[in-house]
């Protein structure tokens, strides 16, 4: 039994969705997030800028003595170096083991330019579908207009320009590559009437349980789950106490 927090980094408030999967489904694990809401979207930035922010995040959640790191960004997940994963506690990206639902002939691949640029999700999912087409979809934009609560409607246009621009007009299922994108499924629904998306952030937690089961790591009671985020406060703090309760939610330096 451990009863440290697990630490999730993100570059913003998209990790939330992660963090909310972890919180319902297993409530007695204890949370430290950080969102680096400051230099978001890192979506759209180097992989190597993307790597050492990754490392800087890293270091902030060690120095909070958590007995996990969950990697609740996919884009921080497929750019980081190879020896990212190294440390003194265990280190889950996100997870690429989803399913889809039956008949499902055609996938979109939603995500950032930086995570679409590593084909990670593409490479994977292909050889392990090969009945599936994959198509990858570069969604310019979308992770920050998400992050600064820009309307439905203008994320919603921003999705459909990236569909039309990467032939996904015609698929039969999404996937959530990247963890903002599920904080605004109604964006998504009016770009794609009727397609059902899949969101990685359960496979991702279900993993992270197993490692921390044998370990014999798991928490038996709750305790505090704290917020840390670069910046905008304003934008993150409402959505935060929306989805976990009245937590503490702090701006930080990293
Ligand atoms: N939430 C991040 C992801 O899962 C990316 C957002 C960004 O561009 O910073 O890829």
């Amino acid at each position: 039994m451990d009863n440290r927090p697990i630490g999730i980094m993100d570059s913003g408030v998209g990790g939330l969705t992660v963090a909310k999967a972890l919180h319902d489904m297993y409530p007695k694990e204890s949370i430290v997030f950080i969102g680096d809401s400051k230099r978001n979207p890192y979506g759209e930035r180097t992989r190597e800028e993307i790597a050492d922010f990754g490392e800087e995040l890293k270091a902030f959640l060690l120095a909070r003595d958590v007995k996990m790191l969950i990697v609740g960004c996919n884009t921080i997940s497929f750019n980081v170096r190879d020896n990212f994963t190294e440390g003194p506690v265990p280190v889950v990206k996100m997870s690429l083991d989803i399913s889809f639902p039956k008949g499902v002939r055609k996938v979109g691949i939603f995500a950032t330019p930086a995570s679409i640029a590593t084909h990670a999700h593409y490479d994977y999912l292909s050889k392990k579908f090969p009945e599936i087409h994959f198509t990858e979809v570069p969604c310019d934009g979308v992770a920050a207009a998400i992050e600064q609560k820009k309307e439905e409607n203008l994320i919603s246009s921003l999705v459909r320009k990236a569909v039309k621009e990467y032939h996904a007009c015609d698929i039969d299922a999404g996937y959530w590559a990247c963890t903002h994108y599920p904080l605004v499924p109604g964006a998504f629904e009016k770009a794609l009437p009727h397609v059902p998306f899949i969101d990685p952030a359960r496979p991702t937690v279900e993993r992270a349980v197993e490692i921390l089961r044998d370990r014999d790591a798991l928490a038996d009671k709750a305790g505090e789950n704290r917020f840390y985020f670069t910046d905008c406060l304003e934008n993150a703090s409402p959505l935060v106490r929306s989805l976990f309760g009245p937590v503490v939610v702090e701006k930080t330096v990293l």
